[in-house]
């Protein structure tokens, strides 16, 4: 992805590996500051995965295969490992694909360090699929609204909801896009917004609930939104936020579409409503930064994640096509 520093413009990657240390740009400090956030051994890549150094499905799969194979040059047990690592975050589906991948590849005799660069290329080329097949929904002029952020950061290069627009632009449209700031940890307003930025994609942060009043002007062409698990029956965890947006597009005649690689689809899982929700830190809620912003002595409820149902999905954009939502179990199934 492009990143501009100091006026400077240069590609980077949200996570690479140098040797045995494993180097993560860090979402926690963006877009304050740009700082590399250096995992020495696995705990650090488990604290990395939890504290949210690193975050968004595909880019916490490739997170885990890096871990692995530098567990591995460092000789560690593998599958205690694989085991903490697994239990960093529960509802990101490319977490547990990417684990079992590298396991397999082991097995199998091969290089980890090569089997990790597989995987961090292959959802590379991946997202730049679902870039191109996204881009061919998107309008000179189509005003698009985005949930979280599901771009290079959350995937590597390309990224899934973003790739599309980022496509785009490189392709000469003139798009624009209403980026939901995204409470609690704002990774709407702090990191997509860093993207389109520094990508020069004309955007607005919104408040979260400003977006149906926007859908109800009809200002709002296309939504696109990335995934944390999908369903075979089509249904989707995303970003605590996404199923009201859902059911808003669905009454205002909006076409909502998921952007996810293979990865993100959990063939184990019938509907929905098994992914299991990951619940985060009250304080995510009830503070501002370092500011509380709540009475004391109040609690909070912090689901990080929702499920949308596949009736409100127009398509699921991957690197095989844009699929619909029935497509998903007929083409996965185990
Ligand atoms: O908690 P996060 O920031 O890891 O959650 C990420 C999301 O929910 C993104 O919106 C997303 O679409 C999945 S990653 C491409």
């Amino acid at each position: 992805m492009k990143v501009t520093v100091n006026g400077e413009t240069r590609e980077m990657r949200a996570l690479w590996m140098e040797g045995e240390i494993i180097k993560f740009i860090d979402q926690r400090v963006l877009p304050e500051r740009i700082e590399i956030f250096q995992a020495r051994d696995y705990n650090d890549v488990a604290f990395a995965i939890k504290d949210m150094v690193v975050r968004g499905a595909p880019a916490i799969g490739v997170s885990a295969a890096y871990g692995i194979a530098q567990a591995y040059m460092q000789g560690r047990d593998l599958k205690r490992v694989a085991d903490i690592l697994s239990k960093t975050r529960p509802t990101a589906y490319d977490l547990f694909y990417a684990i079992r991948y590298m396991m397999d590849r082991i097995e199998r005799g091969d290089d980890p360090i090569r089997a990790a660069e597989d995987y961090a290329n292959d959802i590379v080329e991946r997202s730049r699929k679902i870039g191109e097949y996204g881009n061919k929904l998107i309008k000179n002029g189509s005003r698009i609204l985005t949930h979280c952020n599901a771009g290079a950061l959350a995937v590597l290069d390309w990224g899934t909801a973003l790739a599309p627009m980022r496509m785009a632009k490189r392709e000469g449209k003139d798009i624009f896009v209403w980026v939901d700031e995204t409470r609690p940890r704002l990774q709407g307003a702090k990191l997509t917004s860093w993207e389109l930025k520094n990508e020069g994609i004309r955007h607005k942060i919104i408040a979260d609930n400003a977006a149906g009043l926007l859908m109800k002007r009809g200002e709002v062409d296309l939504i696109i939104v990335g995934a944390d698990r999908i369903a075979l029956n089509g249904g989707f965890a995303n970003k605590i936020g996404t199923y009201e947006k859902a059911v808003l597009a669905k009454t205002h005649g909006i076409p909502f579409y998921v952007a996810a690689p293979f990865s993100t689809i959990d063939r184990g899982i019938r509907n929905e409503d098994m992914i299991p929700i990951e619940e985060r830190s009250q304080d995510e809620v009830l503070y501002a930064g370092k500011c509380r912003i709540a009475p004391d002595g109040v609690e909070a409820y912090n689901p990080a994640f929702d499920v949308t149902p596949p009736d409100y999905v127009e398509g699921f954009i991957t690197e095989y096509g844009i699929l619909r939502p029935d497509e998903i179990e007929k083409r996965f199934s185990p």
